[in-house]
């Protein structure tokens, strides 16, 4: 099928890559002259795993082409608006980039179009939508507009869109449903070569969902809220641990085991950041106080949130005495791993709150070391997690990333100050790194006395 996607960021270029990976032939335009001349010399401005590798292979054979939104526009049978909804000071998404497409379409689109909002918008966008198409429909242009929410995860977008758990379409006319149902039917059926794994094993078919649109786009802001509550939980039932001596490792693991609970997003640490869950769940509030509802209880997931950086930082503390003058080694920057995006990253907080307090940060992230560099001049960047932890106090895990659970901790006992490691997303193995002879201190009570003497064998 002719598809179109308006606005190349994360969802937008993941979700033209993939079609176009399904066969369709996808036309993917851009905005931002820099991005856009990127893209057509086969660059992606970002970091998500296989996402380059599927651009490259696409835009070779044909299948994946980028441009401007009018060329967009004339190309696809269906369009696909993917741009940004950021946040306003109030903590509602603005929707004037939504409203710009949607005019541009009206002005332009000739004959029938699909209109499909995968962009995260406030229930009844889609209404609205719909609204202003049909008061500036200059050309009689036959259209439907189809909410579309995205579940992606940075980090696993590629193998998300392949492997959903499920497909929403929200919808008014049986047709669009019809239509939508072809253009992820290889998705459906899992009848796709998987880009991803080789052989696949994940073949699961994924539920098609069809719903109103007002419901579709509540499904995708009520499905993020309800997750940022796990986590909001979950820290508070580690703040809880701590306090009590309990070890919220096998608490989560208890709860999980239930199958009306789930293991997943039981994991504390320094808080959930990113572009989505902090500004989604902000626009819920505000949807729900439009509606008359009180959403009281997100609102304290966002503060349970918020204060998980200046508990996290007080840990520090507690463990360093004074911060003024101590070097500390930070691993780990971007908000989660397999990512180079740091957008309200809890670990940006810590880092300027450790340097505002005096301490010399050290830090090492695979993929964030230059965005963060821009935003914290003062960072000190390195190469690797050994030249990050000569000389340190302490090592300060904030991201998870899997290589530093393959650290060689021979090598860091020998090279560190003090052997002390505190990791803010209980990612490395308590009995692993004692037995090196560090110091553990993990998030919920998980903590561990080291059973060697370090060596400390420093130039
Ligand atoms: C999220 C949703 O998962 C996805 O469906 C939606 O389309 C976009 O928003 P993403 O922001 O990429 O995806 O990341 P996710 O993996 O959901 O993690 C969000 C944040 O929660 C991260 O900061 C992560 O570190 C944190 N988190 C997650 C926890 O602190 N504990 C957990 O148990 C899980």
């Amino acid at each position: 099928m002719k598809l179109s996607i308006i606005g190349a960021g994360y969802v937008g270029l993941t979700t033209a890559a993939c079609l176009a990976e399904l066969g369709h032939d996808v036309f993917c335009a851009e905005a931002d002259a820099g991005k856009l001349s990127d893209l057509q010399n086969g660059k992606v401005p970002f970091f998500e795993p296989h996402l380059e590798e599927l651009v490259a292979r696409n835009h070779t054979s044909g299948r994946l082409n980028f441009g401007r939104t009018e060329q967009a526009i004339d190309h696809g049978h269906a369009i696909f608006i993917c741009v940004g909804t950021p946040p306003l000071e109030n903590g509602e998404a603005d929707l004037s980039a939504i409203e710009h497409v949607a005019r541009e379409i009206a002005v332009r689109a000739q004959g029938y179009k699909l209109i499909i909002e995968k962009s995260t918008v406030p229930v009844k966008t889609g209404v609205e939508l719909r609204r202003y198409m049909s008061r500036h429909n200059a050309n009689h242009l036959e259209y439907d507009v189809v909410s579309n929410p995205e579940f992606l995860r940075e980090g696993s977008a590629v193998e998300d869109f392949f492997h959903p758990d499920r497909i929403v379409v929200g919808v008014e006319e049986e047709r669009a449903a019809t239509q939508m149902r072809e253009i992820y039917r290889p998705v459906l059926e899992q009848s796709f070569t998987c880009p991803v794994h080789a052989p696949c094993s994940r073949r699961k078919e994924p539920v098609f969902l069809v719903t109103d649109t007002n419901s579709a786009e509540l499904i995708k802001h009520a499905s993020n809220s309800f997750l940022a509550m796990k986590i909001s939980f979950i820290n508070i039932v580690a703040d809880l641990c701590e306090a009590a001596g309990a070890d919220v490792t096998k608490v989560a693991e208890g709860i999980g085991i239930d199958g009306r609970i789930g293991p997943a997003f039981l994991n504390p640490g320094i808080g959930f950041g990113g572009f989505c869950f902090p500004k989604d769940l902000q626009a819920f509030v505000r949807i729900a106080e439009k509606f008359g509802c009180d959403f009281a209880l997100l609102r304290e997931v966002e503060r349970i949130n918020q204060s998980r950086v200046g508990k996290f930082v007080e840990t520090v503390k507690k463990e360093l005495w004074v911060l003024g003058g101590k070097k500390i080694a930070v691993w780990g920057l971007a908000f989660k791993p397999d990512t180079d995006d740091i957008r309200f990253a809890p670990s940006l907080s810590i880092v300027r709150q450790l340097i505002a307090q005096g301490a010399s940060v050290r830090a090492y992230d695979p993929q964030a070391m230059g965005k963060t560099k821009k935003e914290i001049p003062d960072l000190i960047c390195c190469r690797d997690i050994y030249e990050a932890s000569a000389g340190v106090e302490a090592i300060v895990l904030l991201t998870e990333w899997e290589e530093f659970r393959k650290a060689d901790w021979a090598r860091l006992s020998g090279l560190v100050e003090r052997a002390l490691i505190i990791d803010g997303r209980n990612a490395l193995a308590c009995e692993t790194v004692t037995a090196h002879g560090f110091q553990y201190v993990g998030v919920g009570g998980i903590t561990g006395a080291p059973e060697l003497t370090p060596s400390i064998s420093r130039p």
